[in-house]
C-alpha cells in the first residue's frame, strides 16, 4: 500500500516507517520537525535501503498537505503527527488543541477529498483516565481524562467515530498505546527527548550515561505490590508492527476499531530499575520522593482484542526493552543529531 505517514520521523512513527518498508509497504512522510530530525531518514536508510520521500510541512497548512494529496494518490494514512507532552499541555492547552485537533481534521477531510478512506491513528491509553480498574478493556470506552493532551486524544477519537458513522467506507482503527519504551536494535533510531525528560525510560537512561544524577521515583506509597507506580510498558518495535498489522486489518474492513496495544503486564518503577541495571550492568541511583501529580497507581491493556483482530501479539519483554534503550542512548546521548 502506499502511505501517508504524518509524524514519521518522530519517535513511533519512524520505527513504524521500518516495518512498514520492510513489509514491502511505500511510505511518504509529513513532518514539521518540531520534535525530530530530518536525520531520522538517512538512519531509516541505513536500516532499510530505502530513503522514504519526505515532506517537511506542518499538517496545519492545509494547502501545502492538499498539494501533497494531489501529487501522491495514497491508499492510507496513518497518523502519529501532534505534540505529547502531557505537562506542557496543561500549561499551553490552546496550542495542544490547535495542533492535534486542527491539524488533525484538515487531514480527515482531505483523506475524504481524496477518497482515502484507511486510516491509524495514535492513541492512548491515556483516554482512559482514572475511571477504571486495570486490566483496562477497549469495551470501557473513554474516561475521565486529566490533562488537555489527554483531551486531544479523546476528541480525535470521537471525530474519528463520528465521520465513521457518516462515512460507512472509512476504514479507522485507532490504536490505543500503553507505554512505548526502547529502540530498534540497531541502535540507530530511538528516543532523546530535548532536555530533561518526562518519562521514566527516557529518565533513567540519561542517569545511566551521566547527564543526570540520580532518577526520583515518583512515590512509593501506592496500592501496588512494592509501593512505586505500576505501566504496561510495550517495546516501540512490537508497538510498530501493531500498526502494520492495524493497516493491513484495515485494508479488508469498514468501519471503526479502538484496540489497545500492551503487553497485559505492568511492571513497577522499582521493577524498571532492577531491569535496566541488568542490562547496562550498573547500579541507578534513585530517591524516593512525593507522588506526581495525576499519576494513578496502575495502568496496563487488556490486549486480547488486538491479538482477535489484528492477530498482533508482542514478542519482546522487558529485558529486551532496557538492552534496546541502553543500546540507543550509548550511541546516541545526544539524540539523533
Ligand atoms: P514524537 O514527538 O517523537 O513524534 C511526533 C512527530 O510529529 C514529531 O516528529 C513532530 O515533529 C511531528 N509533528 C508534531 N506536530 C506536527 C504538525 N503540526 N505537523 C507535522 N508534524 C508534526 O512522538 P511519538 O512518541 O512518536 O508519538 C507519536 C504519536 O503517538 C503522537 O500522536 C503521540 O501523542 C502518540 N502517543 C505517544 C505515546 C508515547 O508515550 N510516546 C503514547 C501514546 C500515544
Ligand atoms: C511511568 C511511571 C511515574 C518518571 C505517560 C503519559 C501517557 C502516555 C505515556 C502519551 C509512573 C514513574 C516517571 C520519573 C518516576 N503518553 N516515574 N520518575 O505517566 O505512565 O504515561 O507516557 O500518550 O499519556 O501520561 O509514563 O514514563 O512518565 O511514568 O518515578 O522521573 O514512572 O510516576 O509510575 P506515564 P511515565
Amino acid at each position: 500500500m502506499k502511505i501517508l505517514v504524518t509524524g514519521g520521523t518522530g519517535y513511533i512513527g519512524s520505527h513504524t516507517v521500518v516495518e512498514l518498508l520492510s513489509k514491502g509497504h511505500e511510505c511518504v512522510i509529513v513532518d514539521n520537525l518540531y520534535n525530530s530530525s530530518e536525520k531520522v531518514l538517512d538512519r531509516i536508510k541505513e536500516i532499510t535501503g530505502i530513503r522514504p520521500l519526505f515532506y517537511r510541512t506542518d499538517i496545519r497548512d492545509k494547502e501545502a498537505l492538499r498539494e501533497i494529496f494531489k501529487e501522491n494518490g495514497f491508499e492510507a494514512v496513518i497518523h502519529f503527527a501532534g505534540l505529547k507532552a502531557v505537562g506542557e499541555s496543561v500549561v499551553k492547552p490552546l496550542e495542544y488543541y490547535e495542533n492535534n485537533i486542527s491539524g488533525s481534521l484538515n487531514l480527515y477531510e482531505l483523506m475524504k477529498e481524496y477518497k482515502v478512506n484507511k486510516l491509524v491513528f495514535s492513541s492512548s491509553a491515556t483516554v482512559y483516565g482514572d475511571s477504571f480498574k486495570s486490566p483496562l478493556k477497549e469495551e470501557y470506552g473513554r474516561g475521565r481524562t486529566t490533562n488537555p493532551y489527554g483531551t486531544t486524544k479523546a476528541m480525535n477519537e470521537m471525530i474519528i467515530e463520528d465521520y465513521g458513522k457518516a462515512d460507512k467506507d472509512l476504514s479507522a482503527v485507532i490504536l490505543r498505546y500503553f507505554n512505548p519504551v526502547g529502540a530498534h536494535k540497531s541502535g540507530l533510531i530511538g528516543e532523546r527527548p530535548n532536555g530533561i525528560p518526562n518519562n521514566l525510560m527516557p529518565y533513567i537512561s540519561d542517569v545511566v550515561v551521566g547527564k543526570l544524577d540520580h532518577l526520583n521515583v515518583f512515590g512509593n506509597d501506592y496500592d501496588t505490590k512494592d509501593g512505586t507506580g505500576v505501566r504496561d510498558y510495550i517495546h516501540v518495535v512490537d508497538l510498530a508492527k501493531a500498526h502494520v498489522a492495524a493497516i493491513e486489518y484495515a485494508d479488508g474492513h469498514k468501519g471503526v476499531e479502538i484496540i489497545n496495544v500492551g503487553t497485559g503486564t505492568g511492571y513497577s518503577v522499582l521493577d524498571i530499575i532492577k531491569a535496566y541495571e541488568k542490562a547496562c550492568g550498573r547500579e541507578i541511583p534513585y530517591v524516593i520522593t512525593d507522588r506526581r501529580p495525576g499519576d494513578i497507581a496502575t495502568c496496563f491493556a487488556d490486549p486480547k482484542k488486538a491479538e482477535e483482530l489484528l492477530g498482533f501479539k508482542t514478542e519482546m519483554d522487558i529485558e529486551d526493552m532496557c538492552r534496546d534503550a541502553y543500546n540507543f542512548i550509548c550511541k546516541n546521548p545526544n539524540g539523533i543529531e
